[in-house]
Protein backbone atom coordinates (compact mmCIF):
# COMPACT_ATOMS: atom_id res chain seq x y z
CA UNK A 1 0.00 0.00 0.00
CA UNK A 2 1.73 3.18 -1.12
CA UNK A 3 0.86 6.06 1.08
CA UNK A 4 1.41 9.39 -1.23
CA UNK A 5 0.96 12.59 0.98
CA UNK A 6 -1.00 14.17 4.03
CA UNK A 7 -4.77 15.14 2.92
CA UNK A 8 -6.70 15.86 6.23
CA UNK A 9 -5.44 17.33 9.63
CA UNK A 10 -7.86 17.14 12.93
CA UNK A 11 -6.90 20.41 15.40
CA UNK A 12 -8.00 21.49 18.36
CA UNK A 13 -9.27 25.47 18.51
CA UNK A 14 -9.94 27.25 21.56
CA UNK A 15 -12.75 29.69 19.21
CA UNK A 16 -14.50 27.12 17.25
CA UNK A 17 -16.73 30.00 15.81
CA UNK A 18 -14.09 32.15 15.40
CA UNK A 19 -12.02 29.90 13.62
CA UNK A 20 -14.44 28.81 11.25
CA UNK A 21 -15.41 32.07 10.22
CA UNK A 22 -11.57 32.68 9.38
CA UNK A 23 -11.31 29.19 7.58
CA UNK A 24 -14.54 30.05 5.01
CA UNK A 25 -13.87 33.85 4.18
CA UNK A 26 -10.38 34.15 4.84
CA UNK A 27 -8.36 30.77 4.18
CA UNK A 28 -11.40 30.02 1.65
CA UNK A 29 -12.56 26.76 2.74
CA UNK A 30 -16.44 25.26 2.43
CA UNK A 31 -18.31 24.25 5.67
CA UNK A 32 -18.98 20.75 5.03
CA UNK A 33 -20.41 19.36 8.17
CA UNK A 34 -21.32 20.35 11.70
CA UNK A 35 -21.73 17.69 14.41
CA UNK A 36 -21.84 19.44 17.77
CA UNK A 37 -18.30 21.17 18.93
CA UNK A 38 -16.46 19.80 15.91
CA UNK A 39 -16.81 20.99 12.11
CA UNK A 40 -14.69 19.72 9.06
CA UNK A 41 -13.98 21.75 5.91
CA UNK A 42 -12.87 21.40 2.55
CA UNK A 43 -11.66 23.06 -0.63
CA UNK A 44 -13.36 20.93 -2.91
CA UNK A 45 -17.14 20.15 -2.31
CA UNK A 46 -17.42 16.71 -0.76
CA UNK A 47 -13.88 16.36 0.58
CA UNK A 48 -12.54 17.51 3.63
CA UNK A 49 -9.05 18.21 4.38
CA UNK A 50 -9.29 19.82 7.74
CA UNK A 51 -11.50 19.31 10.75
CA UNK A 52 -11.92 21.50 13.55
CA UNK A 53 -12.42 20.40 17.20
CA UNK A 54 -13.45 22.93 19.83
CA UNK A 55 -11.30 23.00 23.06
CA UNK A 56 -7.79 24.08 23.06
CA UNK A 57 -4.96 24.37 20.56
CA UNK A 58 -2.98 21.98 18.53
CA UNK A 59 -2.80 18.54 16.63
CA UNK A 60 -5.58 15.19 17.45
CA UNK A 61 -4.99 13.26 14.20
CA UNK A 62 -3.20 13.97 10.53
CA UNK A 63 -3.80 11.22 7.81
CA UNK A 64 -1.99 10.10 5.24
CA UNK A 65 -3.95 8.94 1.75
CA UNK A 66 -3.18 6.05 0.12
CA UNK A 67 -4.02 4.56 -3.14
CA UNK A 68 -7.29 3.14 -3.41
CA UNK A 69 -5.72 -0.07 -4.94
CA UNK A 70 -4.15 -1.50 -1.48
CA UNK A 71 -5.22 -3.68 1.28
CA UNK A 72 -6.15 -1.88 4.19
CA UNK A 73 -6.52 -5.17 6.15
CA UNK A 74 -2.93 -6.24 5.07
CA UNK A 75 -1.16 -3.03 6.66
CA UNK A 76 -3.34 -3.50 9.56
CA UNK A 77 -2.06 -7.01 9.98
CA UNK A 78 1.37 -6.10 9.29
CA UNK A 79 1.21 -2.80 12.10
CA UNK A 80 -0.27 -5.19 14.62
CA UNK A 81 2.26 -8.20 14.19
CA UNK A 82 5.11 -4.74 14.64
CA UNK A 83 2.98 -4.06 18.66
CA UNK A 84 1.73 -0.91 16.73
CA UNK A 85 -1.81 -0.87 18.10
CA UNK A 86 -4.37 0.13 15.15
CA UNK A 87 -8.41 0.02 14.73
CA UNK A 88 -10.32 0.83 11.50
CA UNK A 89 -12.70 3.81 11.09
CA UNK A 90 -15.48 4.44 9.18
CA UNK A 91 -16.60 7.80 7.89
CA UNK A 92 -13.90 9.51 9.90
CA UNK A 93 -14.65 12.89 7.74
CA UNK A 94 -16.30 13.58 4.78
CA UNK A 95 -15.30 12.15 1.16
CA UNK A 96 -13.25 9.49 3.40
CA UNK A 97 -14.90 6.12 3.78
CA UNK A 98 -12.23 4.16 5.79
CA UNK A 99 -8.93 5.16 7.75
CA UNK A 100 -6.72 3.14 9.90
CA UNK A 101 -6.03 5.11 12.93
CA UNK A 102 -2.44 3.97 14.97
CA UNK A 103 -0.69 5.76 17.83
CA UNK A 104 2.89 6.30 17.44
CA UNK A 105 4.78 7.13 20.62
CA UNK A 106 2.86 9.13 23.40
CA UNK A 107 0.52 11.26 21.27
CA UNK A 108 0.47 10.82 17.25
CA UNK A 109 -3.12 9.85 16.08
CA UNK A 110 -2.14 8.93 12.42
CA UNK A 111 -4.56 7.73 10.06
CA UNK A 112 -4.22 6.03 6.70
CA UNK A 113 -6.86 6.50 4.25
CA UNK A 114 -7.20 5.09 0.85
CA UNK A 115 -8.66 8.07 -1.28
CA UNK A 116 -9.29 8.74 -5.16
CA UNK A 117 -6.62 9.70 -7.60
CA UNK A 118 -7.52 13.76 -7.19
CA UNK A 119 -7.00 14.04 -3.94
CA UNK A 120 -3.08 12.81 -4.21
CA UNK A 121 -2.51 14.61 -7.06
CA UNK A 122 -3.71 17.88 -6.90
CA UNK A 123 -3.66 20.40 -9.99
CA UNK A 124 -4.70 23.62 -10.69
CA UNK A 125 -7.98 22.29 -12.06
CA UNK A 126 -8.92 20.80 -8.69
CA UNK A 127 -8.45 23.74 -6.59
CA UNK A 128 -11.11 25.82 -5.35
CA UNK A 129 -13.51 26.64 -7.96
CA UNK A 130 -13.72 30.39 -9.46
CA UNK A 131 -14.67 32.62 -7.96
CA UNK A 132 -11.48 31.97 -5.51
CA UNK A 133 -11.92 33.39 -2.42
CA UNK A 134 -9.71 34.35 0.09
CA UNK A 135 -5.67 32.76 0.71
CA UNK A 136 -7.56 29.68 -1.68
CA UNK A 137 -4.76 26.85 -1.06
CA UNK A 138 -4.15 24.35 -3.77
CA UNK A 139 -4.18 21.32 -1.06
CA UNK A 140 -2.96 20.47 2.07
CA UNK A 141 1.12 20.42 2.38
CA UNK A 142 2.71 19.12 5.61
CA UNK A 143 2.41 19.08 9.27
CA UNK A 144 5.27 19.40 11.65
CA UNK A 145 5.22 18.56 14.61
CA UNK A 146 6.78 20.18 18.09
CA UNK A 147 8.53 17.59 19.66
CA UNK A 148 9.70 17.77 23.63
CA UNK A 149 13.38 16.71 22.96
CA UNK A 150 15.89 14.45 21.30
CA UNK A 151 14.60 11.22 22.71
CA UNK A 152 11.00 11.98 21.81
CA UNK A 153 12.14 12.91 18.21
CA UNK A 154 14.68 10.45 17.68
CA UNK A 155 11.89 7.47 18.80
CA UNK A 156 9.17 9.31 16.35
CA UNK A 157 11.34 9.30 13.39
CA UNK A 158 11.96 5.25 14.06
CA UNK A 159 8.46 5.12 14.69
CA UNK A 160 7.80 6.97 10.90
CA UNK A 161 9.99 4.88 9.33
CA UNK A 162 9.37 1.35 10.27
CA UNK A 163 5.57 1.67 10.92
CA UNK A 164 5.11 3.70 7.49
CA UNK A 165 7.94 3.45 5.81
CA UNK A 166 8.73 7.20 5.43
CA UNK A 167 12.58 7.98 4.77
CA UNK A 168 14.44 11.28 6.25
CA UNK A 169 15.64 13.81 4.16
CA UNK A 170 17.40 16.49 6.46
CA UNK A 171 18.20 16.88 10.05
CA UNK A 172 19.69 19.36 12.35
CA UNK A 173 22.11 18.69 15.12
CA UNK A 174 23.01 20.62 17.95
CA UNK A 175 26.57 21.12 18.77
CA UNK A 176 26.17 17.69 21.39
CA UNK A 177 24.82 15.41 18.04
CA UNK A 178 21.16 15.93 19.68
CA UNK A 179 18.34 16.34 17.00
CA UNK A 180 16.92 19.39 16.40
CA UNK A 181 14.87 19.14 13.41
CA UNK A 182 14.01 16.09 11.05
CA UNK A 183 12.01 16.19 8.21
CA UNK A 184 10.78 13.00 6.67
CA UNK A 185 8.77 12.13 3.09
CA UNK A 186 6.63 9.72 1.58
CA UNK A 187 7.29 10.02 -1.59
CA UNK A 188 9.71 12.97 -3.63
CA UNK A 189 8.49 15.91 -1.82
CA UNK A 190 11.28 17.07 0.70
CA UNK A 191 8.85 16.61 3.73
CA UNK A 192 5.43 15.98 4.39
CA UNK A 193 5.77 15.30 7.91
CA UNK A 194 8.27 17.24 10.10
CA UNK A 195 9.65 17.41 13.29
CA UNK A 196 10.96 20.65 15.39
CA UNK A 197 12.26 20.88 18.76
CA UNK A 198 10.02 22.85 20.70
CA UNK A 199 8.61 22.37 24.61
CA UNK A 200 7.48 21.79 27.15
CA UNK A 201 5.25 19.05 25.76
CA UNK A 202 4.71 17.12 22.19
CA UNK A 203 2.48 19.20 20.36
CA UNK A 204 1.31 20.30 16.68
CA UNK A 205 3.77 23.23 15.08
CA UNK A 206 2.44 23.88 12.45
CA UNK A 207 0.28 22.94 9.43
CA UNK A 208 1.53 23.71 6.00
CA UNK A 209 -1.12 24.43 2.83
CA UNK A 210 0.28 24.64 -0.77
CA UNK A 211 0.15 27.67 -2.67
CA UNK A 212 0.89 27.66 -6.27
CA UNK A 213 4.32 30.12 -5.94
CA UNK A 214 5.14 33.52 -4.89
CA UNK A 215 2.63 35.38 -6.45
CA UNK A 216 0.01 33.36 -4.63
CA UNK A 217 1.81 34.13 -1.60
CA UNK A 218 1.85 37.62 -2.19
CA UNK A 219 -1.91 37.69 -3.05
CA UNK A 220 -2.25 35.03 0.33
CA UNK A 221 -0.42 37.63 2.28
CA UNK A 222 -2.63 41.19 1.83
CA UNK A 223 -6.17 38.62 2.20
CA UNK A 224 -4.66 37.86 5.40
CA UNK A 225 -3.77 41.75 6.19
CA UNK A 226 -7.04 42.47 4.43
CA UNK A 227 -7.72 40.19 7.78
CA UNK A 228 -6.03 41.66 10.36
CA UNK A 229 -3.57 38.49 10.16
CA UNK A 230 -0.16 39.19 10.90
CA UNK A 231 2.62 37.09 9.75
CA UNK A 232 4.91 35.68 12.43
CA UNK A 233 7.85 35.80 9.58
CA UNK A 234 8.19 35.72 6.02
CA UNK A 235 7.78 35.50 2.77
CA UNK A 236 11.02 33.81 2.95
CA UNK A 237 12.65 30.90 1.54
CA UNK A 238 13.79 27.85 3.94
CA UNK A 239 17.48 27.29 3.75
CA UNK A 240 16.89 23.22 4.61
CA UNK A 241 13.68 22.18 3.28
CA UNK A 242 13.96 25.02 0.04
CA UNK A 243 10.28 25.67 -0.38
CA UNK A 244 9.14 29.25 -0.04
CA UNK A 245 7.38 30.03 3.37
CA UNK A 246 4.83 32.63 5.20
CA UNK A 247 3.58 31.80 9.16
CA UNK A 248 0.66 33.23 10.66
CA UNK A 249 -1.40 32.13 13.69
CA UNK A 250 -4.87 31.79 13.17
CA UNK A 251 -8.01 32.84 15.37
CA UNK A 252 -8.06 29.52 17.18
CA UNK A 253 -4.67 29.45 18.03
CA UNK A 254 -2.58 27.34 15.74
CA UNK A 255 0.34 27.90 13.39
CA UNK A 256 0.10 28.12 9.91
CA UNK A 257 2.36 28.41 7.13
CA UNK A 258 1.47 29.07 3.29
CA UNK A 259 4.42 27.06 1.78
CA UNK A 260 5.46 26.57 -2.00
CA UNK A 261 8.02 25.43 -4.45
CA UNK A 262 8.99 22.71 -2.16
CA UNK A 263 11.73 20.80 -3.80
CA UNK A 264 11.79 17.54 -4.58
CA UNK A 265 14.11 14.37 -4.07
CA UNK A 266 15.38 11.41 -5.43
CA UNK A 267 12.75 8.75 -3.84
CA UNK A 268 15.50 6.19 -3.24
CA UNK A 269 17.98 8.80 -1.24
CA UNK A 270 18.11 6.65 2.13
CA UNK A 271 21.06 8.87 3.89
CA UNK A 272 19.34 12.25 5.26
CA UNK A 273 22.08 15.05 5.17
CA UNK A 274 22.98 15.93 8.35
CA UNK A 275 23.61 20.02 9.41
CA UNK A 276 24.75 21.82 12.39
CA UNK A 277 22.66 24.05 13.64
CA UNK A 278 25.27 26.72 13.38
CA UNK A 279 25.02 26.56 9.17
CA UNK A 280 24.39 29.93 7.55
CA UNK A 281 21.25 29.85 6.45
CA UNK A 282 19.39 26.94 7.60
CA UNK A 283 16.22 28.58 8.47
CA UNK A 284 16.21 31.24 5.69
CA UNK A 285 18.27 30.98 2.73
CA UNK A 286 17.78 34.68 2.64
CA UNK A 287 18.92 35.33 5.96
CA UNK A 288 15.72 36.37 8.03
CA UNK A 289 16.38 35.54 11.05
CA UNK A 290 14.05 33.07 12.88
CA UNK A 291 11.55 34.58 15.17
CA UNK A 292 12.16 33.76 18.95
CA UNK A 293 8.16 32.69 18.82
CA UNK A 294 9.31 29.79 16.85
CA UNK A 295 9.97 27.77 19.68
CA UNK A 296 7.02 27.35 20.99
CA UNK A 297 4.35 25.43 19.37
CA UNK A 298 0.54 25.54 18.59
FE1 LIG B 1 6.75 23.73 7.24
Amino acid sequence: MALRKVVHADLHVEDLDAEVDFSVRVLGLEELAREGKQVHLGLVPGRAQLTLTEGGTGLRSFCLGADTGGDLASLRRRLEADGVPCRELADPFPGTPLALELTLGAVRVVRVAPQPDEALYSTPVDGPRPPRRGVAPADLDHVTLGVRDDAAMRAEVAALRTALGMRVSDVIEGAGGDWLACWTRLGAQHHDVGLLRCGPQDTLHHLAWRLDGADHLKVAADELARAGVELETGIGRHGVGGNLYAYFRTPGGNRYELSAEMPLLPGDRETPLVRRADAFSAFSAWGIARPASFSAGS
